[in-house]
């Protein structure tokens, strides 16, 4: 079983960075023809498999004397190179106090999903966090709209493809400014979010400043290579935290996205062609220089959630649950249910958590 969940994260993980590999040969202004034609054989296929676009020039408000996005990036870049690796950080006290309604978690959702996921969550995690919790999916549903408290149909495509991931960032980001928020959190209808220990994790930061934290799904940065002109390439390295695990940014990193992005997440994602957390990492590492702060306590499933200790489930952030080739991959708990009655284990988990929750089994011993 072990043996062949590996296989299959290999495979996706592989999968995610060939996609990052392909996009990030970022094409100077006015000439993909010409930079088209001159590229050696091994790096034509990847362009044209990946049909790397021209990249627009930065919109108005972005900084002068700037011709192009890959000309911005590449300033940037080179600038950061220059710099010594952070310290690692010791463990932190509290920055700020902050309470749930400072912050913003997006889940997102497909209509397809609300039965199948929403449900569990809104009866486990979200009934305790109404007003911290918006939904962005892609369909109308009243008995959706009953249950939860913020429900936001993007009007994206419901196709699970970059273009509507993409659209779905765009949209829960800029709800995100409309808030006025001090976190922005992103997670995926699969996940659990503790929201006590998320609190507390985001209150060792101030939220002024520039800040990006998650878990990367690879143990080491994507490495790509960032076209700057039409002979000259450099690689480019970045971490992102990948969305199935759950991620935030600052309202402080937050407000200078849309600078970055000439206001436009969508198109940005389009050409530089990312998929949407991919593109979240390369915008925030490669362009703003700001570090992800690798977290442990997110979850996604693609990794082995056996391994999340029994006795320190209580202190993690998200968790999620999955499938691998029919098997079960979720966290290993003996809880208020049996593996049959919840196989997510999060029922298990909320009552481990809120066991004054009304359907929770009184007088449970952990
Ligand atoms: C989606 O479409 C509906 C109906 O046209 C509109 O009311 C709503 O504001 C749209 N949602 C977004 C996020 O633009």
């Amino acid at each position: 079983m072990l043996k062949s969940c590996g296989r299959k994260l290999l495979l996706s993980l592989v999968g995610s960075m060939f996609t990052c590999l392909l996009v990030l040969m970022v094409e100077p202004p006015g000439r993909p023809g010409l930079a088209r034609g001159e590229a050696g054989g091994a790096q034509r296929a990847l362009q044209s498999l990946g049909a790397a676009a021209a990249v627009a020039p930065p919109a108005a408000q972005g900084p002068p004397g700037l011709r192009s996005f890959a000309d911005y990036f590449g300033r940037l870049s080179r600038a950061r190179r220059e710099l010594p690796p952070a310290p690692p950080s010791p463990p932190r006290p509290p920055a700020e106090d902050i309470s749930p309604r400072d912050v913003f978690i997006a889940v997102k959702t497909t209509k397809k999903f609300h039965k199948a996921r929403l449900e569990l969550l809104l009866d486990t995690w979200i009934s305790r966090n109404r007003d911290m919790t918006f939904i962005f999916t892609d369909g109308e549903d009243e008995e959706l709209k009953k249950q939860a408290r913020n429900v936001i149909n993007t009007n994206c495509s419901a196709a699970h493809s970059r273009q509507a991931l993409s659209c779905k960032m765009a949209v829960e980001y800029d709800k995100f400014i409309e808030s006025g928020r001090k976190w922005f959190c992103h997670v995926d209808d699969d996940n659990y979010v503790n929201v006590r220990m998320l609190v507390k994790l985001l209150s060792s930061y101030p939220h002024t400043q520039d800040i990006y934290i998650g878990k990367p799904s690879l143990d080491r940065p994507i490495q790509a290579t960032e076209r700057i002109s039409e002979n000259k390439m450099h690689p480019v390295h970045f971490w992102f935290a990948t969305g199935g695990a759950g991620f935030c940014i600052s309202r402080g990193l937050g407000a200078h996205i849309p600078w970055a992005l000439g206001g436009h997440f969508m198109s940005t994602a389009e050409k530089i062609r990312l998929p949407d957390d991919c593109t979240i990492g390369y915008i925030i590492e490669s362009v703003l220089g700001v570090k992800l702060i690798r977290s442990n306590l997110f979850h996604s499933h693609l990794e082995n959630l056996h391994q999340v200790p029994k006795s320190e489930i209580h202190k993690q952030v998200t968790l999620s649950y999955g499938m691998f080739e029919n098997k079960r991959n979720s966290i290993h708990m003996k809880g208020a249910f049996s593996v049959e009655e919840d196989p997510s284990r999060f029922r298990s988990v909320h009552c481990l958590l809120y066991p004054d929750t009304p359907w929770c089994p009184t007088n449970m011993v952990y």
